[in-house]
């Protein structure tokens, strides 16, 4: 069994062939340069070059696998939620090769690609406990099956990936702050600035991340004159611990809510055996080597996708879509992409169970 996925929901142009043996054919990915100078994602520039790159970048993944577009047995694509002309970009090109092909066609939510990307590369069995951490999303979840998912905790305004980039920004780091920001905090103190954990008291599983980088720009406003971001005079030294303790802070909540939920996840589920990190910001080491160590703590195993598939790519859209075909949930040829599409909302056996409601 091979499916072809197609990945284009936010800056990445991407597209990879895998097979059911947990075997990764062939896979292409193009990072799009064009938002640097703006420091952040513009979505009509990320929409025309998803539209530019995207019939290259699936040539060249089928070509790496060495494969004939008929040796393919289903295309998946991710269909939300994204930048919703990215999506459309990826979301025609999967269903035109569909019809040219007479393949079925498989919508995939992106964050379900992140969710299950991890049985890609470990052995991991359903169900588990997933802490997802991108640019647009910060939840934890229960993963019972390829489209049952049990959500414990979300953040209540800004996601992690997010929080980190606007620090890096905030320091004049360029974009995507997240790496840069892990590398700069490698030569920082993290005790330097003592920062806020918000939402940590609370008997929820949710998060919050914006009082947080508020305390960042109160800290480097007074290293201003005039109290503007803009006119501080930080030293290196100073960057550097500023990111120390923003990234100790933000791992800090997510470990701490992530221990609650591992006491939920324990209670309902005493058979599971793994705790799971995945999305952009999972392919931070710090976080992982502490969530490894909340893992060993509680008796549980920790697994991460490799850090080259963390942030978003083909493969885990693909992998995706192979979980899905296998279990006959294909998507009809009218499915609309979604811009927003929450990943505990469909039931799994609904008709075209890409993501139409039950
Ligand atoms: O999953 P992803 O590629 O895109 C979304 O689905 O949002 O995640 C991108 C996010 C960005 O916010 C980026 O800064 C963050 O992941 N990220 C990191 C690291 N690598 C990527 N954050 C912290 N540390 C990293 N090493
Ligand atoms: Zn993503």
């Amino acid at each position: 069994m091979i499916v072809l996925g197609i990945e284009s929901s936010c800056d990445e142009t991407a597209a990879a062939v895998v097979n059911e043996k947990r075997q990764i054919l062939g896979q292409s990915l193009l990072s799009q340069q064009e938002h640097h100078a703006f420091g952040g994602v513009v979505p009509e520039v990320a929409a025309r070059a998803h539209l530019e790159h995207i019939d290259d970048i699936i040539k060249s993944a089928v070509k790496d696998a060495g494969i004939a577009f008929k040796d393919i047995d289903a295309i998946a694509a991710a269909s939300g939620p994204g930048l919703i002309g990215g999506v459309i970009v990826g979301v025609m090109a999967a269903k035109a090769l569909c019809v040219a092909l007479d393949k079925p066609f498989i919508a995939v939510n992106h964050l379900e690609g992140h969710a299950l990307c991890a049985r890609l590369t470990n052995d991991i069995t359903y169900p588990y406990l997933l802490l997802l951490v991108s640019g647009g999303h910060c939840q934890i979840l229960i993963v019972k099956d390829v489209g049952e998912y049990e959500r414990l905790g979300t953040t209540i305004d800004d996601a992690a990936g997010e929080a980190f980039d606007k620090v890096a920004k905030m320091l004049g780091l360029s974009y995507p702050g997240g790496p840069l920001l892990e590398k700069a905090a490698l030569s920082g103190n993290e005790k330097r600035f003592v920062l806020p954990r918000p939402l940590i008291g609370s008997d929820d599983c949710n998060l919050s991340f914006s009082g947080l980088k508020t305390a960042v720009r109160k800290i480097i406003e007074s290293y201003a004159e005039d109290g503007d971001i803009k006119n501080a005079i930080l030293e290196p030294q100073d960057v550097n611990d500023i990111c120390a303790s923003f990234q100790y802070a933000a791992t800090d909540c997510l470990v701490k809510k992530l221990k609650k939920a591992i006491t939920i996840f324990k209670a309902k589920y005493p058979t599971g055996k793994h705790v799971v990190v995945s999305g952009g910001v999972a392919a931070n080491t710090y976080l992982r080597e502490h969530l490894k160590t909340l893992a060993d703590a509680e008796g549980l195993i920790f697994a991460a996708p490799p850090i080259k598939f963390c942030t978003d790519n083909g493969v885990m859209i693909a992998w995706a879509g192979l979980e899905r075909f296998q279990k006959g949930y294909t998507s009809p040829l009218d499915f609309k992409p979604r811009p927003r599409w929450p990943l505990d909302e469909f039931a799994p056996k609904a008709a075209g169970a890409g993501g139409v409601k039950a």
